[in-house]
Order: structure tokens, then C-alpha cells, then sequence
């Protein structure tokens, strides 16, 4: 797909819902007892995975189409064997919270994904789980999951990771006597608010999580705040452009994932957060970026959790920011959807930026005159939506070989990317 250049960007934008929360609504849905309502769901295509595998478990679950989802949950026990390989699509989040639920089911059951989750690793869950008595084949997908019964453990993280967290949490909803799980370094936690107001055995403190067996979980109504790591997308976009101002309503600002406005701030970039308010247990607010002249800094230690999902586009601001930015400490990015870090290095040299990879992420010297090229975007959605708004200044034209991957989570992307031209 061409990219089309836009010369000024402004206007109102609502992104859709966040990614790691539609999830959860409908995990956690499944496994309350009664209806649990959720509004706002990204319907995009991990999302959708996570859904269609909860369906194959016997759990009914009605969509409108517009975000609406009512999740009929059967209760912790009441999951059924599914006849099939549960399919994750792309969805890492999917894959991995499946298995922390699997390992302590009465059924045997199979997971498997898209060549990119086939290339991802999942010993980083199987490993703690099978401390806790799991028994799953294989350490990539196809996983084979022997449901069993579980015990609590006490065990410290080797990576920062919500995902690996959130399959620990889930198993310990089975697994009988205390889960504790330490953290290195913060990372969302939107499974332990979620499990709190349905009434979950669970506590936090500091990296600290406690879990005890739960009977019974209490259905909820959800409202999925727009997803900052969406959102972050426009941040970006309204602070390079020239005469540009872009607000962005209604996005879920939980402090363990808004380390891109930390530093789209510390690069200079005029960010504004407005209104805020609480959404079923999420913060929430409406943020708005306009026009800056931005600045090299320095990305590494405990904020990169709260900026995973978003280096790539913040290297794209890093590209036109005057001066040096060093990311360190991201060696994560590597086993994202691609390897990120190599990705974003390679096709940005393809646009003659100065950027180069690091063992655990990259150096960007920035505010040197970029130009178009054909991207490869590697089927990875944060890299087709980041390589979008690279093109934006670079002189001559762009184009990326793939765009439909986006609605993996955004879909409708590049309309609302186009309609904010002016
Ligand atoms: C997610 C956690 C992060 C993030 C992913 C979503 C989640 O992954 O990159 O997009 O919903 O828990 P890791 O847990 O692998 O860091």
C-alpha cells in the first residue's frame, strides 16, 4: 500500500478499546459465574482469537459488531473439553494466559497460532507452571496441555512480563494453598484489578503478587478504555507534524502503561492530559499532542514495561528529534510479534535514518532529513502502523507490503490516520 502524505494532521479521535483488557474481560468473563457485560471491546483480530477459543470451551458469548460482547461465564469449573486445537491467531496474550487456565482444567487440550506465534517462546510460562505441578508438552507451539492439578509456589520473574504474571495468576485461581509471584520491574496490571472487583483471593504489593484458590468470581460490567498503546500512534503523529494538534479521547491512562507520555514529554513534545476520571476500575483520560520540536533521550530500566508495545513508534519520533536517543534494556522486543529491534533498525535505514541496533535495543541519531521507501512491515501491525508515520516527513513516496495486518489491533487504522488531514 502507497502511504499517502498528509501535510498538517487535526482533530478528534477515539482509538479502540485496549487490547490487554478486552482480553481479560472475556477470559475472566468466561470464568465467572453469570453474565459479564463489556462495552467498548477491541474488535480486532487477537481479540477475536481469545473469543472464538472461550467458544470452543462451550462458553457462549454474544457480539454486536460495535464493542458491545455479553460473555456468558459458566463459572471457574465450567469450562468443557474442547474438541479442537484451540487457535490463537497472531495473539501472544491469547496463547499465553490460555495456558496458566488449561493447566488446571479436568481435560487434556492443544494450542497452536499463525507461523509468528510458532516462533515465540513459551517456555517462559510452561516453565513456572510446571513448577506448580502443570504438565504441558513442548515449549513452542503446538502446546499440548495435560490438565492436572496444581499447587502454589513462590516464584520470582526472570523477564518483565504482564503476560507470563497473568498465566501465574490464572493457574493459581486452581492450584491449592498461596501463590506468590515477584516481579523485576512493574508491568500492567490490569488482571489484578479486574480479579479484585470480581472478588478474587488476590493482593499486590509492590512487585508482590499473592493469590489464593478462588470458588467463585462475580461477573461485572466492563467499559475497555481506549488503548493507550493506540493512541500512542497519535501522540507521535501530532508531535512531528507542522501545525498539527490531535486529541485523543478517552484513553485508559493506568500508570503501568504510560511511560510514552513520560517520554514523548522528556523529548519535548507538547502533551496535554485532560479530564480525568475513573472507568471501571481503569483511569481514564483524553489526551491531546500538538506541534513540538523534540529532543534525544535516554530509554532503559523500569520504564520499559510501561512502553513495551510502544519503542517502535517512539523510535519513529526519535528519527526526527533533534539530537541522540538510546534505548537500552528492551532486549524483550526481540520476541514480540517480529523482532522488533531488528525490524525497526533495518527499515529505517532503508529511509536513511542514522539508527543503529544494540544487543538490547538502538541507538537513533535523530533530526537528519529522511526519504521514502518500500517497507516491510514482517506481518507485524505495530510496525506497518510506526513505518506509516515514519513516511510522513520523509521526502518522495513510501509504501508498506502489508497493511491489513493492523487489525490485529486497530482495525480501521489508516481511516482515522487519513481523516485527521488538513
Ligand atoms: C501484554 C503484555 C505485553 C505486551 C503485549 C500485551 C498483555 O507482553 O507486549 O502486547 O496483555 O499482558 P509481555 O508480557 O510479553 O511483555
Amino acid at each position: 500500500m502507497l502511504i499517502h502524505k498528509m501535510k498538517r494532521v487535526n482533530g478528534v479521535i477515539t482509538v479502540p478499546g485496549d487490547k490487554s483488557i478486552s482480553h481479560r474481560a472475556v477470559m475472566l468473563g468466561a470464568l465467572a459465574d453469570g453474565t459479564t457485560s463489556i462495552r467498548g471491546f477491541l474488535r480486532g483480530a487477537d481479540c477475536l482469537s481469545t473469543i472464538d477459543c472461550f467458544r470452543k470451551m462451550g462458553i457462549r458469548i454474544d457480539e454486536d459488531g460495535n464493542g458491545s460482547v455479553t460473555v456468558h461465564g459458566r463459572g471457574l469449573n465450567g469450562l468443557s473439553a474442547p474438541q479442537d486445537t484451540l487457535y490463537t491467531g497472531n495473539s501472544g496474550t491469547t496463547t499465553r494466559l490460555l495456558c496458566g487456565i488449561l493447566a488446571g482444567q479436568p481435560f487434556d487440550s492443544s494450542v497452536t497460532g499463525d507461523a509468528s506465534i510458532c516462533k515465540r517462546p513459551m517456555g517462559r510460562v510452561t516453565r513456572p507452571l510446571s513448577l506448580m505441578g502443570a504438565r504441558i508438552e513442548n515449549e513452542y507451539c503446538p502446546l499440548l496441555i495435560h490438565g492436572t492439578k496444581l499447587h502454589g509456589i513462590d516464584y520470582s520473574m526472570e523477564v518483565a512480563s504482564a503476560q507470563v504474571k497473568t498465566a501465574l495468576i490464572l493457574a493459581a485461581l486452581y492450584a491449592d494453598g498461596e501463590t506468590v509471584i515477584r516481579e523485576t520491574e512493574k508491568s500492567r496490571d490490569h488482571t489484578e484489578l479486574m480479579l479484585k472487583a470480581m472478588g478474587a483471593d488476590i493482593e499486590t504489593c509492590g512487585l508482590t503478587v499473592r493469590v489464593r484458590r478462588t470458588n467463585a468470581l462475580r461477573p461485572q460490567d466492563i467499559t475497555v478504555p481506549g488503548d493507550i498503546s493506540s493512541a500512542a500512534f497519535f501522540m507521535v503523529l501530532g508531535s512531528i507534524m507542522p501545525e498539527s494538534e490531535i486529541t485523543i479521547k478517552n484513553v485508559g491512562i493506568n500508570p503501568t502503561r504510560t511511560g510514552i507520555i513520560d517520554v514523548m514529554r522528556q523529548m519535548g513534545a507538547d502533551i496535554r492530559i485532560s479530564g480525568e476520571r475513573t472507568e471501571g476500575g481503569e483511569p481514564v483520560a483524553d489526551i491531546r499532542a500538538a506541534s513540538s520540536r523534540l529532543r534525544g533521550v535516554e530509554i532503559g530500566g523500569e520504564i520499559i514495561p510501561r512502553l513495551i508495545d510502544e519503542l517502535p513508534v517512539i523510535a519513529a519520533a526519535a528519527v526526527f528529534a533533534e539530537g541522540r536517543t538510546v534505548i537500552r534494556d528492551a532486549r524483550e522486543l526481540k520476541v514480540k510479534e517480529t523482532n522488533r529491534i531488528r525490524a525497526v533498525a533495518e527499515e529505517f535505514t532503508k529511509a536513511g535514518a542514522d539508527i543503529t541496533e544494540t544487543e538490547d535495543g538502538m541507538i537513533i541519531n535523530g533530526g537528519k532529513p529522511i526519504h521514502g521507501a518500500d517497507f516491510a512491515v514482517y506481518g507485524d501491525h505495530r510496525m506497518a502502523m510506526s513505518l506509516a508515520i515514519l513516511s510522513q516527513l520523509a521526502e518522495g513516496a513510501s509504501s508498506i507490503d502489508d497493511a491489513s495486518c493492523v487489525d490485529v489491533s486497530y482495525p480501521g487504522f489508516f481511516e482515522d490516520f487519513y481523516g485527521l488531514e488538513n
